[in-house]
């Protein structure tokens, strides 16, 4: 089956070639597609050498299935082309996931809108993979829906700076190093990514404002939360705030259930759920820093809120590269393809 990565180069693009180098079902090289600006690169994948290419309408001619991760702007281009040329598009934008049509997948919650490609067949179409910490919160949510009914879901999210990509990284860098040679005083906006400083500091902001108050990081985990769980009734609130890490977004939830569940229930429940582990002790808990590297969703210090059974505190890590991106396309195209994702 030939496959392409629209947005190869970056962040999201570089740690879905290193996955898939790892499949099996993966049997020729991806097609590596950049904007102008990478094309020429190289990148490795399984010890040799690839180039990537300028993306243009025949890129798409004998593709099956192509990761799209390369910002809402070039998916809404791009994404109808390869389509009608035959190709799957797995997008990991914000572009296509309100779409009555496109199915917004997380697989351990709803894989089974994705279809199986069959030999053949010509057709394409386009699958959005969720928004990164909409994914790392519904899986905890679905289990703790299928176990006893969310009815309320509150979270107040941590995000690292590769959240924003290559630039958000790099921005993060250059004001540690000024801010550790004495270049760098107060918090206004020193450099092009993030509104404020975001070096030895806390933003809570991210993506543009709405009339409502809220910003667009904090719909898009409302919106798309309900979507994935097929629960258009769920009353979800964010706070989205940006962090000093480099890689792996937190998030603080509250759920509001519509039956009590006992913690040692619920931690089984998390921790039985597909790809997610529940530490059953307070300090059995896991840190960005040390789920870098790691595609699974981490749960601990979970709790009841004082005097409610039914209301249950918890902390959510999860590696936004991996579970929250590229992992979660890779599935996708796993399922695609009818094999399975390792
Ligand atoms: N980082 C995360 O944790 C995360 C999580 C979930 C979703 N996402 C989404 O994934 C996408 C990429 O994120 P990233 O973090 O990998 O960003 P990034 O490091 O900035 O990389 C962006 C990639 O997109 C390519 N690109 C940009 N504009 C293009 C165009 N007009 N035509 C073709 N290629 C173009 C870039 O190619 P050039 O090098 O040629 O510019 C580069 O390969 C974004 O939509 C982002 O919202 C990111």
């Amino acid at each position: 089956m030939r496959s392409a990565i629209l947005g190869a180069s970056g962040l999201v693009g570089r740690t879905m070639l290193d996955l898939l180098a790892r499949q099996s079902w993966i049997e020729m090289p991806p097609l590596l597609l950049t904007s102008a600006r990478s094309a020429g690169q190289p990148l490795r994948f399984r010890g040799s050498e690839l180039i990537c290419r300028e993306v243009a309408a025949e890129s798409f001619a004998s593709v099956r299935v192509a990761l799209f991760s390369a910002g809402a702007t070039a998916s809404r281009r791009w994404a109808p082309v390869a389509a009608a040329s035959g190709a799957w598009v797995v997008d990991n934008s914000s572009a296509w996931r309100r779409e009555a049509s496109v199915p917004l997948v997380v697989p351990e919650v709803n894989g089974r809108l994705v279809p199986r490609l069959e030999e053949g067949e010509a057709a394409g179409g386009i699958i959005a993979n969720p928004n990164c910490s909409t994914i790392q919160i519904a899986l905890p949510c679905a289990a703790l829906d299928r176990a006893a009914g969310l009815r309320e879901v509150h979270v107040t999210t941590m995000q690292s700076v590769s959240g924003a990509g290559q630039k958000g990284r790099d921005e993060l860098a250059g004001q540690s190093a000024a801010l550790a040679a004495g270049e760098l005083a107060g918090a206004d906006r020193p450099g092009p990514v993030f509104p404020r400083r975001i070096a030895a500091n806390v933003i809570p902001e991210i993506g543009g404002p709405g009339d409502d108050g809220f910003f667009e990081e904090e719909r898009k985990v409302h919106d798309e939360l309900r979507k994935i769980l097929a629960r258009p009734d769920l009353a979800v609130t964010c706070t989205a705030t940006r962090v000093p890490v480099w890689t792996g977004h937190s998030a603080a939830v509250r759920a509001v259930l519509s039956r009590p569940l006992e913690r040692d229930e619920a931690v089984a429940v998390l921790g039985g759920f597909p790809g997610v582990t529940c530490g059953a002790t307070p300090a059995d808990y896991r840190t960005p820093a040390e789920v870098s590297g790691d595609a699974r969703v981490h749960v601990g210090r979970l709790r009841h809120e004082p005097g409610r059974r039914d209301v249950l505190l918890f902390w959510v890590v999860a590696d936004n590269l991996l579970k929250g991106a590229a992992w979660n396309a890779v599935q996708i195209a796993a399922r695609l393809a009818g094999a399975e994702a390792r």
